[in-house]
């Protein structure tokens, strides 16, 4: 991750597509590539994901004890919660709407400065809706703070130096406050039948779903697995600003879709959701552990050696995408999207596997910030809209920069 998005794809290309066997953090690793090898990866018989993590990425972007580590009956137990709270058309739409109305009202705040950048303003509109929508209080004072810590933990997660500390410190503060509030959530509800007090947390909401989930042996999660499953929730969400701040970049880069969205299609504007979510670059890779020795495309993958999909290169192949660098949301209308085929969020089942629970909370935020965006007059400043694929995540340079103090006859 510390070479960046072109390191994967450029090792795939030289060895003609063949599997790439190398070393990483002085473990054998192979990477693997295309619409097979994404069934072959997301096969729970081939690859485990028990200690497969590094610390540093638990310690910043998952938290320890997550649902990212577990594997066969633990894993399904503790996915069938993130499945129910998130994959819930009802949470999707009640989650979308608390977005478009904490954007309408900044956008009216954002008009009265002289210029405002995207990523920051996003992240805090995300995180003002997701803790209101998750039951999780949050004085308007508290906002920038937190917004600032989650974006911290997703940035700084594959950094060395200060962008890593940061991360780290943003997590470790943030697990004692959810932990906190989980544990006045248990008081609040009573975790025996018939205790109920229900008062500040709502019933439904997702931090009291998490702090009264069981696991698969019946118990309580203990305090801090589920301070870290509540940020698994609102951390990803406000990483959709990355998203909404690639948007930006390709409405500008690309104008013809600004008309399109405004038309309101709803189709179009998951196809445009969906077309960010592969044109723009984000996760670079997936990774597991041989659960046994495999063996794939002639290749022996030993086992207990680290198995990776590589994402941002399958997202860019031209045999899966015709064009692979030209951003065109039509290529993704009219059709439905395979579960091997579109791999920004992991494929696969998410119900059974480790893909994404959050991916259509994904699509419909980016659907309904796009739309806004395209709706909106603004100004876009001289600034470095460069996207650095050495820098993982990545992000347009500037932030987005724009201006919403348009001149009456520009
Ligand atoms: C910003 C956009 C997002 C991206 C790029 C993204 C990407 C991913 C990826 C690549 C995985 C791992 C797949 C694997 O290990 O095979 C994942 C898993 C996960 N994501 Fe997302 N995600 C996003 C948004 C969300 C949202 C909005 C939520 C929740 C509201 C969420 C919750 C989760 C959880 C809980 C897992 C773990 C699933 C498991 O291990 O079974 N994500 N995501």
């Amino acid at each position: 991750m510390t070479k960046g998005y072109a390191w994967l794809p450029d090792r795939m290309r030289s060895s003609g597509g063949s599997p790439v066997q190398t070393r990483i953090l002085g473990r054998p690793a192979t990477a693997v590539h295309g619409r097979e090898a994404v069934r072959f990866f997301y096969d729970d018989q081939h690859v485990r994901r028990r200690s497969a993590l590094p610390g540093p990425v638990l310690d910043t972007l998952f938290g320890r004890g997550a649902v990212h580590t577990l594997d066969g009956h633990q894993h399904l137990a503790r996915k069938a919660l993130f499945m129910s709270l998130l994959k819930n058309q009802g949470a999707v739409a009640r989650l979308t709407e608390l977005v478009g109305a904490e954007w309408d009202a900044a956008a009216r705040e954002w008009a009265m400065r002289p210029a405002v950048e995207l990523f920051t303003e996003s992240s805090r509109v995300l995180t003002r809706a997701v803790c209101d929508w998750a039951g999780i209080p949050l004085g308007a004072a508290e906002t920038a703070e937190l917004a600032d810590d989650l974006v911290a933990m997703v940035d700084g997660f594959a950094a060395i130096g200060p962008r890593h500390l940061k991360a780290r410190a943003a997590r470790a503060r943030r697990e004692v406050w959810l932990e906190a509030l989980i544990r006045t959530a248990r008081a609040d509800a009573g975790t025996d039948p018939g205790t109920d007090r229900g008062t500040e947390y709502p019933a439904g909401s997702p931090l009291r779903a998490v702090a009264l989930h069981r696991d698969d042996s019946g118990r309580l999660l203990d305090s801090h697995t589920a301070a870290v499953e509540v940020l698994n929730i609102i951390r990803p969400t406000v990483a959709v600003a990355w998203f909404v701040t690639f948007s930006a970049h390709a409405l500008e880069r690309w104008p013809g879709g600004r008309d399109a969205l405004r038309r309101g299609d709803p189709a179009y504007a998951e196809a445009f959701a969906h077309e960010v979510r592969r044109f723009y670059p984000f996760v670079p890779f997936v990774g597991g552990l041989a659960a046994g020795e495999l063996r794939w495309q002639g290749v022996v993958i030993p086992e207990g050696s680290l198995v990776l999909l590589d994402v941002y290169g399958h997202q860019h192949d031209p045999d899966l995408w015709p064009h692979p660098y030209t951003f065109r949301p039509e290529r993704f209308l009219g059709r439905s999207v395979a579960s091997d085929e579109l791999i920004p969020q992991g494929g696969g089942d998410a119900a059974t596997g480790h893909r994404c629970p959050g991916e259509d909370i994904t699509v419909a935020l980016l659907a309904r910030l796009s739309t806004r965006l395209a709706d909106i007059n603004y100004l876009v400043p001289p600034q470095d809209l460069s996207i650095s694929l050495r820098r993982v995540p990545t992000r347009p340079s500037s932030g987005f920069v724009m201006s919403l103090r348009v001149p009456s006859d520009a």
